[in-house]
Order: C-alpha cells, then sequence, then structure tokens
C-alpha cells in the first residue's frame, strides 16, 4: 500500500456514507492525518466517525445553508489547517415527474445538488493550499435523459461544467479541478433518495447484470478508489475531467 496522501488534509461532503464514506476510509488508508466529513444527519456522521477513528472529524453542515458551509471553514481554521483536497461530493437523487414537478422539488434538488458544490468550493478554496486539488461528484446522468430523472440529471450536468471553468478560473494557483462520474452504485441514496424498494433494487441488479459490460452494479469504494486516485500526485497532469467509473455501462 502506498501511502499517497501521507499528512494531507482533505473535506469530503456528504461523507457520513455512501462513495464519501468510502473516500474518507480510503484517504486515511493512504495516509490522511485529518479528513473533515460532513453531511446533515447526527446520527449517520456519528456511526461514520466510530468507524474511521480518529483522523475523522465530523461537521454537521447542510450544503444547501452558506452559513452551514461557513461553519465548515471556521472548524478547519481553528484547528489550524489549509487543505490539500475538497471532496465536494454531498448530493441527492429524487425523482421529479415533468409536468407536475413543483418548484420546491426544483429548489431542493439545485439547492443541494449545484448551489451547494459551487459555495462549498468558493467557501473552502481559500484554505486550500496552491497545487492543491478539487474532486466534484457528478453522475453518467448528466449526459443522459431518461424518464423522472430532469432535475437530477441536470444537476450533474451542472457539476461537470463546474469542473471545466475551475479548472481554468485556478489556473494561476496550479490547482486541479476534476469530477468523477460514477454509475449505478449501490449506497444508501437507492432507498432514501429514489425511494427503491427491494423488488426495484433487485431488478436494477438484474439490469446491470444484462446491460453494463462488467455486469453488475459498483460497490461504493470502487468509485472511492478512482476519487482518490484523481487526487493524488499520479493524476498530477489529469485537469478539468470527467472520469466516467461504471463499468463500461455509458461506453458501448
Ligand atoms: N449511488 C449512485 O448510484 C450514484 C451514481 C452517480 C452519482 N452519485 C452521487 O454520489 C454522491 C454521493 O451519493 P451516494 O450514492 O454515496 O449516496 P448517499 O450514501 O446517500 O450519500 C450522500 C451523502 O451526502 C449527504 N448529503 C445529502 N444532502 C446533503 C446536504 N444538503 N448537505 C450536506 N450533506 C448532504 C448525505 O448525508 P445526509 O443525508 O445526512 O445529509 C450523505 O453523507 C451524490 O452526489 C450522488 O448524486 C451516486
Amino acid at each position: 500500500m502506498t501511502m499517497s496522501h501521507l499528512d494531507q488534509v482533505a473535506v469530503i461532503t456528504g461523507g457520513s456514507t455512501g462513495i464519501g464514506f468510502s473516500i474518507a476510509e480510503e484517504l486515511i488508508r493512504k495516509g490522511a492525518k485529518r479528513v473533515y466529513i460532513t453531511g446533515r444527519t447526527e446520527k449517520t456522521l456519528n456511526e461514520a466517525q466510530e468507524k474511521l477513528g480518529e483522523k475523522a472529524l465530523t461537521i454537521v453542515s447542510d450544503v444547501s445553508k452558506l452559513s452551514d458551509v461557513e461553519k465548515i471553514k471556521g472548524i478547519i481554521e481553528e484547528e489550524g489547517y489549509s487543505l490539500d483536497m475538497i471532496f465536494a461530493n454531498a448530493g441527492i437523487a429524487e425523482k421529479n415527474t415533468f409536468g407536475q414537478t413543483t418548484p420546491e422539488e426544483f429548489d431542493r434538488t439545485f439547492n443541494i445538488n449545484v448551489k451547494g458544490v459551487f459555495f462549498t468550493v468558493q467557501t473552502l478554496m481559500g484554505l486550500l493550499k496552491n497545487e492543491g486539488n478539487i474532486v466534484l461528484t457528478g453522475s453518467i446522468v448528466g449526459n443522459k435523459g431518461m424518464p423522472n430523472l430532469s432535475l437530477y440529471n441536470a444537476s450533474k450536468a451542472a457539476v461537470r461544467s463546474f469542473a471545466r471553468s475551475w479548472a481554468s478560473d485556478l489556473k494561476e494557483r496550479k490547482i486541479r479541478v476534476n469530477s468523477i462520474s460514477p454509475g449505478m452504485t449501490y449506497t444508501p441514496i437507492m432507498k432514501n433518495g429514489l425511494k427503491m424498494d427491494d423488488a426495484e433494487l433487485t431488478a436494477l441488479k438484474e439490469f446491470a447484470v444484462s446491460a453494463v459490460p462488467a455486469a453488475r452494479i459498483a460497490a461504493p469504494e470502487e468509485i472511492a478508489r478512482a476519487a482518490v486516485f484523481l487526487s493524488s500526485r499520479d493524476a498530477s497532469y489529469i485537469n478539468g475531467i470527467e472520469f466516467t467509473i461504471d463499468g463500461g455501462y455509458s461506453q458501448i
């Protein structure tokens, strides 16, 4: 095991469960000395802290509220750290019926998935070291069209777009900005956000066997390893990209 992130410091929004939690685990395994993980729910953050140990520090914080994002900044400053990496990963996935979608549904998805990513990075980038890097969690659906997901899909297209522009905006500071686009990944979002019941989850797994070249859905650890690679020096000339991690689903 290479200590590619020895003594590094990272923030991971949405680090309590799923992909964000796995990124935190992987960073600590690779030598990170401090990993700030955020989320709205104290209980799941506490459970994550138990598993990750003392290198993790949990912050109850909603990315859609600017004062909560400022709170993350304040805590890092209090600890006296600067950041090597920012993972703007927090997001929700909710279905919306086109024709009956309410402004509240629109705002919920865009406030978290788009405004949340924007202000997380804008607020924390002053703490990011020159030559540091940023990884945004998009999705393969940002390039796809499918029923009942127009809000979620558009929000992820915006995330991918941020990576392009910010790679230019942060050029002088030699900060790399990349996005990851996971495919179908087994995390709590499937039940909590997409409201899939057990039968629908089984159907999704069967669909993946036939439609995905890798013949299965992903585990969050597989997405995390790719995200952590992007944040490492091994990816030093990779900038502004969309890194697709989907078992080949969107490539064929
Ligand atoms: N699973 C997939 O198939 C898949 C595929 C492509 C992309 N993604 C993306 O991957 C990211 C992580 O999702 P996941 O699949 O790992 O699902 P997850 O397990 O539900 O993780 C989502 C994380 O974001 C946090 N979160 C949600 N809303 C938040 C807010 N307003 N402020 C702060 N934290 C918030 C959640 O905690 P709280 O709910 O407690 O706030 C949780 O820690 C998301 O951006 C998602 O869109 C997932």
